[in-house]
């Protein structure tokens, strides 16, 4: 599970060409030519309602690995279902998830349970415990997870912890801190396992404008040095243009556009142009 750095140039991945000489990625992640292409992770053809409620209606996507992919759509449109169906936490009615090759629900209990190991997630407020100071909250997956001792753990929470910032705040508890130092503690827990997928579910929800910028400045810093597909939902435009390599758009429960930000947002596709630019005229109404 450790990243290997030297497989995570600088700059933006290229998009990944498929097996037989592919042309670009389009909205259904395969390539132009009709070529699948591999992805780390892989939604297809999900559907999912609860009750009468249809929220995913065949969605599709698979997100190219080692970039980050921010994930674009109105609210209640199930982009955090949707990153729940990523992780396994919740089961598609109808279609497939594929993890590192494997669908999701045709593994064993044991083997979903160890497939979510690779993966960080960070939720909206950190989702800290809030009885258990920064460092045990940064700790905590290492103690649950793996045999390391004590003074490996402390190793890996403090290089982490200084990442973010939180050096000298360890002690304090979630409660004591501002909601932007929450989100770095967060962070700092969704990345100790060294994980190969990070999901963020809106992370710059409730910052400031320039602590949101300063969260995606350390987003850019961590991918950089730790490398890793990270997946952001996010409803932050400029976050978007400044974070991204790849956007993901989702409408009514499918995906409707996945490329490169350039082109999202050099896009003349309706719904793209009216999402990005907040005009209330287009097709996205209120409902
Ligand atoms: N566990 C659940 N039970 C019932 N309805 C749910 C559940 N999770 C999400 N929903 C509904 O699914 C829709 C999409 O939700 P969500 O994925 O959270 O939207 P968003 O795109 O804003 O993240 C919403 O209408 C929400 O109320
Ligand atoms: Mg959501």
């Amino acid at each position: 599970m450790l990243h290997q750095h030297s497989a995570w140039p600088a700059g933006r991945p290229a998009p990944p060409v498929g097996p037989a000489g592919a042309g670009a990625l389009n909205a259904r992640g395969w390539t132009s030519d009709g070529a699948a292409v591999e992805h780390s992770i892989e939604v297809r053809d999900v559907h999912k309602s609860f009750g009468s409620f249809q929220v995913l209606r065949g969605l599709n996507v698979g997100f190219v690995d080692n970039a980050i992919t921010t994930v674009l759509g109105p609210s209640g449109t199930g982009k955090s279902v949707l990153l729940k169906h990523i992780v396994g936490l919740l089961e598609p009615d109808h279609g497939e998830v594929h993890v590192f090759g494997k669908d999701i629900w045709k593994v064993s209990e044991e083997e979903r349970f160890q497939l979510r190991k690779r993966f960080g997630v960070l939720f909206q407020d950190g989702a800290l415990f809030g009885s258990m100071n920064l460092y045990d909250n940064v700790a905590f997956p290492l103690r649950k997870h793996t045999k390391l001792s004590e003074d490996a753990i402390a190793d890996r929470v403090m290089q982490r912890l200084k990442e973010v910032g939180l050096e000298r705040s360890l002690s304090k508890a979630p409660g004591e801190i501002s909601g932007g130092m929450r989100k770095r503690a967060g962070f700092a827990r969704a990345l100790v396992m060294d994980p190969d997928v990070v999901m963020f579910d809106e992370p710059d929800s409730g910052l400031d404008p320039v602590r949101t910028s300063l969260l995606n400045d350390l987003i850019l810093q961590m991918h950089a040095e730790h490398g890793g597909t990270y997946i952001l939902v996010t409803h932050n435009i400029p976050t978007a243009r400044k974070v991204s390599d790849y956007v993901a758009a989702v409408w009514q429960g499918r995906l409707v556009h996945y490329g490169p930000t350039e082109d999202a947002f050099a896009s003349d596709d309706p719904f793209l142009r009216q999402f990005l630019s907040g005009d209330s005229a287009g097709p996205l109404g209120m409902d």
